[in-house]
């Protein structure tokens, strides 16, 4: 054995060399790492071995660049290099993929004449979604081995494709038994030379590319289809020109220029900054300074939720998806089989959907009226009303009925939980589990800690959180926790807005086109009108109220803030607009017109004001995870970062003085976080903040 440098070593096995890469925990093309595979190469090429093998230890063939090097000056060998390094081997060389081959991972292998892989790799250039493009060739190497429309498809959306998948669309060779990469890698190798198998390279094939010679309106027609989804992010548009240029360039080496090009001008922008910054944000998240990855967890192998309605039905498929088995306990028959009738529909309404795993699933779920059916499980999650009464019974029973050790969470989107773990003997094991609607959709679950919550009730809470493929943040008791009470700012002003003039419309569409996928009032019709609506008490004091009171109550009533038409395309209202002049007219102010500059810094500054409070009342870890919880619970455009990253981008003295000058003219709605001034006055950033 050859140790080429501490992350790659060079072997043979008779008469194929083989380049061993192992640099935890990704095998990311660091300098060392391109270093080594660089010389490893070399060498091989110089040995007498006649095939060479690449393959990778630990969990994953090469993830992709590393994207720590980012901005920084680049040391060591180009990846150009090695890759032509690999290419230009007079011996066939052969990528052997477990894991993950991806992005500049992927683009190495496919510099690599064959590829072997084992039935679970997955291969895929994700750079798009760090807002980038495959910057070593892979815009131009994927459709001509995938074909033009799958490469815009694979790169545009990031996906990781399986290595079946992989194989049909000539992205891998041949797949090799699980656990036998090594050998089955090296078999094909011997193969290869045995039958003295062409060395191909990727680049020289230009058939798959032919079919979209001539025709711009396949890539027209793919940027239509996905225009509401590419809205607002450059990365997407990039990708396509690329491709784009893979087809129309004279030569293989002209579509690369137009690919290191774009590439360097997604790497030095704002959106590409963000959303690597967004990256490790949300790695980041994971992390709990005092629940460190070492601490015990509690096995988890039968969940109960209690409340079969919105939330309820939408928590408990998240745990069949996942083979847990669920009892789900309900007040009255009838409300146990709407809310299990639900469930079934949401499977089989869902894209893909499978009878025999629809079936699967919903034989993983038993209903109950006895609360008494939690007597075994390990973890219960409550949903239903929103009363401190009912959550507070509910506990009682709950502490009573469940065994010694079952975690005990609440899915309250706003009670105090430190209350509701009090009528309970076991507060420790008390724990708040806010999903968010709807339940089996969103990816955002935010974690709260209540006073005496146990510390391996939080990492037994983190680690399911990731098996039921949520994204989980640790927040504190705080009413509306991290992201509503933020969401309340912003709330809050959009109301006052409209009374000073904006229409609903105008706030809307400002906020939609910062990023936002709606803007409240919108979001507000979709969700209906009456939710906490109580048309006996109503009287006509607000314009919700009003709106409810003519019935209409939202998109479901083909009217609310906006006038729908039978397709649900929204129109704004006169019946609407009426209705707010005449609370203006009431209130005796006068409409003014309102900028947009002013509605987007109305709704966005108090935000950002209000996670520095959070941040300093310690409800947060840190700025990260404000922003981890408002890109994947509210919307927020991750080419943005997420509102405290936004807040830096602005600059702190700026939110400030806004903040001051907003306070000076309306009132203390915008007074000015103690943190924010702390920030602004010692000169640093809000994403600076450490406890
Ligand atoms: N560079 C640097 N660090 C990386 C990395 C990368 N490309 N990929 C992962 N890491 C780090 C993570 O930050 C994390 O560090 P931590 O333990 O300190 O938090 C650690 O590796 C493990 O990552 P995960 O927690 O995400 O581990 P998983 O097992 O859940 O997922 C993965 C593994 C699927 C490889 C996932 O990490 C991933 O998607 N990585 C990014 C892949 C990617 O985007 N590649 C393209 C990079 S850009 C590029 O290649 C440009 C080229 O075209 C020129
Ligand atoms: P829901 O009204 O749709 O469902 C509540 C269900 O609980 C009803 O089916 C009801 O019959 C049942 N229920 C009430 N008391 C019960 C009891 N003692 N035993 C058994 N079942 C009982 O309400 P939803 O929207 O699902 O909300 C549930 C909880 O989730 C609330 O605490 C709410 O604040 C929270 N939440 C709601 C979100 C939403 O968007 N709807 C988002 C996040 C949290």
């Amino acid at each position: 054995m050859t140790e080429i440098n501490s992350v790659t070593t060079l072997t043979q096995d008779g008469d194929v060399a083989i380049v061993t890469l192992n640099s935890p925990p990704v095998n990311a093309l660091s300098a060392n790492v391109r270093d080594g595979l660089y010389e490893g190469f070399k060498q091989a090429i110089a040995s007498d071995a006649k095939a060479i093998v690449l393959i990778c230890e630990g969990r994953t063939f090469i993830a992709g660049a590393d994207i720590t090097e980012f901005g920084g000056a680049m040391k060591g060998a180009s990846l150009p290099d090695v890759q032509a390094m690999m290419e230009n081997s007079p011996k066939p060389v052969i990528a052997a993929i477990h894991g993950t081959a991806l992005g500049g991972g992927l683009e190495v292998a496919l510099c690599a004449h064959y590829r072997v892989a084992v039935p679970s790799a997955r291969l895929g250039l994700p750079e798009v979604n760090l807002g980038l493009l495959p910057g070593a060739g892979g815009t131009q190497r994927l459709p001509r081995i995938a074909g033009v429309e799958k490469a815009l498809e694979m790169m545009t959306s990031g996906r990781h494709a399986p290595a079946k998948e992989a194989l049909e669309m000539g992205l891998v060779d041949e797949i090799v038994p699980e656990g036998q990469l090594k050998e089955g890698a090296v078999a094909f190798a011997r193969k290869a030379v045995a039958e003295g198998k062409p060395l191909v390279k990727v680049r020289e094939n230009n058939a798959k590319l032919e079919p979209a010679k001539g025709h711009p309106e396949v890539f027209d027609n793919f940027r239509k289809a996905n225009a509401r989804k590419f809205r607002g992010f450059l990365a997407p548009e990039y990708n396509i020109r690329c491709v784009e240029a893979a087809v129309n360039s004279a030569s293989f080496d002209e579509g690369l220029g137009v690919e290191r090009k774009l590439f360097m001008e997604l790497m030095m922008g704002p959106q590409s900054a963000a959303q690597r910054y967004y990256f490790f944000a949300e790695r980041q998240a994971n992390k709990i300074p005092d629940v460190p990855d070492d601490t015990p967890t509690r096995p988890i192998n039968k969940v109960g939720i209690l409340g079969a309605g919105t939330m309820g039905g939408g928590i408990a498929m998240n745990f069949a998806n996942a083979g847990i088995p669920v009892t789900i306990v309900e007040l009255k028959q009838d409300a146990l089989d709407r809310g299990l009738k639900t469930i079934r529909s949401n499977y089989e309404r869902s894209r893909g959907a499978v009878a025999e795993q629809t079936e699967k699933r919903m034989g993983l779920l038993t209903g109950s009226l006895d609360m008494d059916a939690f007597a075994d499980c390990d973890l219960v999650i409550e949903a239903v009303f929103e009363r401190m009464d009912i959550k507070k019974d509910v506990f009682t029973n709950l502490d009573r009925i469940c065994k010694p050790g079952a975690i005990l969470a609440t899915n309250t989107s706003a009670l105090n939980i430190d209350e509701i773990a009090s009528v309970t003997k076991r507060p420790e094991d008390v724990i708040g589990l806010h999903f968010f609607s709807p339940a089996n959709v969103m990816k955002l679950l935010e974690i709260v800690r209540a006073d005496k919550t146990a510390r391996d009730v939080i990492a037994t809470s983190m680690k399911l959180a990731k098996q039921i493929g949520k994204i989980a943040v640790l927040v504190g008791v705080t009413p509306g926790f991290v992201g509503n009470r933020i969401l309340g700012q912003r709330q809050r002003e959009a109301q006052k807005l409209v009374m000073e003039g904006a229409m609903p419309w105008d706030v809307d569409r400002v906020l939609y086109d910062f990023g936002f996928p709606m803007g409240p009032f919108a979001m507000s019709d979709l969700a209906g009108l009456d939710i906490g609506w109580v048309k006996e008490k109503s009287k006509g004091e607000s314009i919700r109220d009003v709106l409810c009171e003519m019935d209409r109550r939202g998109q479901k009533t083909g009217a609310g803030y906006y006038d729908y038409d039978e397709n649900r395309n929204a129109k704004p209202s006169p019946v609407t607009e009426k209705i707010i002049n005449d609370f203006i007219a009431k209130s005796g102010r006068n409409p003014r017109k309102i900028s947009d500059e002013e509605i987007l810094e109305r709704c966005i500054y108090p935000m950002i004001n209000e996670g520095a409070k959070i941040l300093d009342e310690g409800k947060a870890i840190r700025p990260s995870d404000i922003d981890v919880v408002w890109v994947n619970g509210y919307g927020w455009p991750v080419y943005r970062g997420g509102p405290m990253y936004y807040g830096d981008q602005l600059g702190a003295d700026k939110v400030l003085a806004k903040m001051k000058e907003f306070q000076g003219a309306m009132g203390d709605d915008f007074k000015p976080a103690a943190l924010l001034e702390k920030t602004v006055a010692e000169g640093k950033k809000l994403s600076d903040f450490k406890r």
